[in-house]
């Protein structure tokens, strides 16, 4: 759950590590470091604080000359944030330097083991044993950097991407995965580390991604070696044409990633039908579905893994699935079901949801379900990210990248994809008539310009969080398909703003929240028109004579909400099952509003990371 960055090649490698830092800082940032070489020292730099505290004291640290080097911005596993505990670490020569993603698990053995044997530590991290270890092997079997690497990574339990670099052999740099991503960038003369290509992508298009247990010896002027880190076979490197562009990736004019991304949903999802929807000849067309037909028509059961608000997509999903195609569904944390021994037979199909594809407990469930013998399907954002992978066929949701922490845009295309499955099995069983099929196709491609409609009230959304920024507790009720987008709602404003709020479905209100509801209380209501409408104005009224304030997601005309409530917010007219879609933006809009106002770090809010490897 780190960004790690390095260059080997003719160019000056300082801006070039440090700007791929800044776009990895979503990977973490309680702290950031660098290791140059300029031809005869080995200079390191680093700090508690973000990328831009880095460049600070480079500037009166060390100059920033050489052609190779290695960078590293940190979510903190082992050891608090500190100058001390960040990367890079040296060996205890001050040969090596090491950066590193994950963690290995049995450090404190090896640690004890290399104290026995007179080395020290200065920091408390895993990273550190691990640098020491290789120095270790290099000392004792007398080897090179690479195998010294090899050996040492065969003695380690964990995950980890880590990026060597030894100034005794001061033009190559070795890298190796076990479970967290790195993507070499393939240029004329040189070479780029990532832990995506964000980094290089202005750079080169061409990248190689190691696959886990592989290494990879990167050489100036050399081609790239790459082996299996168990038995030392090599492997013959797959270079791909990458093809998205920095501009994707930059914040084209809007203030915060987050914006941009939630601005960016109507594109998004048109993206993520595009060539699978064919309304014109009623057909929804989806190779790996297509593909795996019989075993998703022959599922006793659909059983989703994910976490947080790939999490609630699944919920939604299994309304959508249970409604439409009736087939059995079972939402799962992942992090519950790899440690709960479940019961999954061969019948089932299992659906993991992840926007990075790199979830460490989504990946786990996955690697579960399969060693029984399920069929796993995955529904990932990144493109060949570890689950994309690792599942046994999948589909994109080609929303593009997400920078901003707090999903948006991967929230409404993994429903579009997930409504998209479900419709494709729903014909198939028979379960949809031919016109309810064409009218969803209809609603599901006109869903872009209503959600453009609903974005048009974000001035309106911005003066309602204004009103409510300074409270300290949120509900958000929903029922049906919208309770997903509720725990959803909720979710939002938690993790950007630090105001506490939860979700419930709308019922169960009289069962407990109902007690914390008095005058200061927010309570934010999807009440659209189709979906138990009427039971949701009942739990409103409920609210009002409570005198709790309402903020009601309505759809477009409604009369009664609007006379209950303290404010409305009004989205277009679609399917039920289509409806979290729409009434998600006018949530996302309103956490944001309410974080940039508290003068919170939206797209990087405390404490959390874009991608989270670790379990
Ligand atoms: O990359 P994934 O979709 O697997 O990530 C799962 C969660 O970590 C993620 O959705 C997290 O809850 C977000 N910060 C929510 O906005």
């Amino acid at each position: 759950m780190c960004g790690i960055v390095g260059y080997i090649g003719p160019r000056e490698a300082y801006p070039i590590i440090i700007e791929g830092l800044k776009r990895l800082e979503y990977r973490g940032y309680d702290s950031a470091g660098i290791a140059l070489f300029d031809g005869t020292d080995l200079k390191v730099c680093k700090t508690k604080g973000k990328v831009v505290d880095l460049e600070n004291k480079l500037h009166t640290d060390i100059t920033s000359t050489g052609n190779i080097g290695i960078g590293h911005t940190r979510w903190a596993t082992h050891g608090v944030p500190n100058d001390v505990n960040s990367h890079p670490h040296y060996s205890n020569s001050g040969d090596l330097v090491i950066i590193h993603n994950g963690i290995i698990e049995n450090y404190e053995s090896l640690r004890k083991e290399l104290i026995s044997r007179g080395y020290h530590f200065d920091s408390d991290t895993d990273t550190e044993v691990l640098v020491n270890l290789i120095e270790d092997v290099k000392n004792k079997e007398n080897v090179k950097l690479g195998q010294a690497v090899q050996i040492a990574l065969n003695q380690v339990v964990g995950a980890y991407a880590i990026a060597v670099f030894d100034k005794t052999r001061p033009k190559e740099i070795v890298i190796a995965r076990l479970g967290s991503p790195l993507a070499i960038g393939v240029g004329k003369d040189e070479f780029f580390i990532a832990s995506d290509a964000s980094p290089f992508l202005e750079y080169t298009k061409d990248a190689i991604y190691l696959e886990d247990e592989e290494m990879a010896i990167i050489r100036l002027n050399k081609d790239i070696k790459v082996r299996k880190i168990k038995d030392d076979s090599s492997v013959v490197p797959y270079v791909q044409t990458l093809k998205m562009n920095l501009d994707q990736i930059e914040k084209g004019g809007f203030e915060h990633f987050m914006l941009k991304e939630i601005y960016e949903q109507p594109k998004a999802i048109i993206d993520t039908y595009r060539g699978r929807l064919n309304r014109q000849e009623a057909i929804i067309k989806m190779g790996s579905v297509e593909d795996n037909m019989k075993k998703f028509l022959n599922a006793d059961r659909i059983i989703i893994v994910a976490c947080g608000t790939s999490w609630h997509a699944g919920l939604v999903a299994e309304y959508i699935f249970e409604d439409l195609a009736r087939i059995p569904v079972e939402v799962e944390y992942a992090s519950e079901f790899r440690y709960r021994n479940p019961i999954i037979t061969e019948k089932d199909v299992v659906i993991a949801i992840s926007q990075s594809g790199e979830t460490a407990d989504t990946l786990a469930a996955i690697k579960l379900a399969k060693s029984k013998g399920a069929f796993v399907f995955g529904v990932c954002n990144v493109v060949g990210s570890s689950i994309a992978r690792e599942t046994d066929a999948g589909a994109y949701t080609h929303a593009g990248p997400e920078i901003g922490v707090a999903s948006t845009k991967a929230f409404t295309t993994q429903i579009t994809v997930l409504s998209l499955i479900a419709l494709r099995l729903a014909r198939a069983k028979g379960t949809i008539s031919s016109s309810d099929f064409r009218h969803h196709l209809l609603e599901l491609e006109m869903i872009p310009k209503k959600v453009e409609k609903v974005l048009e009230a974000n001035e309106h959304i911005k003066h309602i969080a204004e009103i409510y920024k300074d409270v300290h507790n949120f509900l958000y009720l929903g029922r049906g398909y919208n309770f997903p987008v509720a725990l959803e709602g909720a979710l939002k404003l938690k993790e950007i703003s630090y105001i506490h709020a939860e979700g419930y479905p709308a019922a169960e209100m009289k069962h407990g929240p109902i007690a914390l509801i008095d005058e200061n209380m927010p309570i934010v209501v999807i009440a659209t028109k189709k979906g138990h409408y009427e039971k949701v104005v009942s739990n409103i009224q409920e609210i009002k004579s409570r005198k709790g304030k309402i903020i009601g997601i309505v759809t477009e005309g409604d009369v009664d909400v609007r006379e209950l409530a303290d404010h409305v917010i009004e989205v277009p007219e679609t399917l039920e099952s289509l409806s979290p879609l729409l009434t998600t933006i006018p949530l996302q809009l309103l956490s944001y509003h309410i974080a940039v106002l508290l003068g919170k770090n939206v797209d990087q809010p405390r404490n959390l990371a874009k991608s989270v490897t670790v379990e």
